[in-house]
């Protein structure tokens, strides 16, 4: 199981996806009794004035790194009065965090996984939030719909990027924002920014983050390392310490060492 998350990028794309499934269960299962677990990336270390517009209640400090990404992500749109939507929200802690402390119109938060939307609508209440199943693939929203499209560690996952950016360009209104962050393996980054030129979007800013995240997971690895141990049983722990890139995990190593890039992408539909 180790290897398997170790390797989750190497693998054909058509096997990534189930891999979800059985990954969301675990976590439901693991994080029932008290659920807090809300976050599943590797979060964002800056310095302290890029985040100087809100301040965490002690609830949400917890999960500083992770927020924290989130916030750099969206930091070139202004959420008032706009409609956003998220693609990949997993458990649903980085919409919760944008639509409480941003107040968007309407914050739309989209997963593949059914379960995971379940408990998202569940456990996770703010004005104008609302949790759905779909598939980035095939956006189940009419065109020109959205002011903002925000999309955090997912795009990886997905079995065909340039249909997926084609998507968001088809759902954003014209001047709308396209707001990713992802870790991208330095052989596929060229591909994957020429599949977005190609969608038609104008580049607002393209950011190497990839010092940032270690560094997060530098800072968070006991917290990461202890929430595992908490709550999981001992024979899969390593494979959740793979996951959550805790340090001395291989997927640790691989950022530390530049085997992987982590990129901050910041886009926008020409109006
Ligand atoms: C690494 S998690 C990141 C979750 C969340 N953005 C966060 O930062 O906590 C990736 C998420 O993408 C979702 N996902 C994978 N493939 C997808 C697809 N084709 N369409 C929509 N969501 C997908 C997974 O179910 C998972 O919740």
């Amino acid at each position: 199981m180790k290897k398997i998350v170790e390797k989750y990028v190497e693998l054909p794309r058509n096997i990534r996806k189930p891999l979800w499934r059985i990954w969301h269960n675990l976590m439901i299962k693991f994080d029932r009794k008290s659920p807090e677990e809300t976050f599943l990336n590797y979060g964002y270390a800056g310095e302290d004035s890029e985040f100087s517009h809100f301040e965490l209640n002690k609830k949400d400090a917890k999960f500083k790194y992770s927020i924290q990404l989130y916030a750099h992500t969206a930091r070139h749109h202004d959420f008032s009065n706009t409609d956003v939507l998220e693609v990949g929200s997993g458990r649903g802690g980085g919409a919760s965090f944008l639509a409480r402390y941003f107040k968007p119109n309407s914050y739309t938060a989209m997963d593949i996984n059914a379960r995971t939307v379940k408990f998202c609508n569940s456990f996770h209440k703010a004005e104008g939030l609302r949790f759905v199943q779909g598939e980035a693939e095939k956006l189940p929203f009419e065109n020109e719909k959205f002011h903002a499209v925000v999309n955090v560690e997912s795009a990886r996952c997905y079995g065909n990027i340039p249909k997926f950016f084609s998507e968001v360009k088809r759902v954003l209104k014209p001047g709308g924002k396209f707001l990713l962050a992802d870790m991208i393996k330095p052989a596929d980054y060229d591909a994957f920014l020429v599949d977005l030129e190609k969608t038609g979007f104008k580049v607002i800013e393209i950011k190497n983050i990839l010092p940032n995240v270690v560094q997060a997971l530098r800072l968070d690895s006991e917290q990461r390392a202890n929430a595992i141990d908490n709550k999981v049983p001992k024979f899969l722990r390593t494979s959740f310490y793979e996951f959550a890139g805790v340090e001395g995990s291989g997927r640790f190593d691989a950022f530390a060492t530049n085997k992987f890039g982590y990129w901050s992408i910041t886009l926008e539909k020409p109006a």
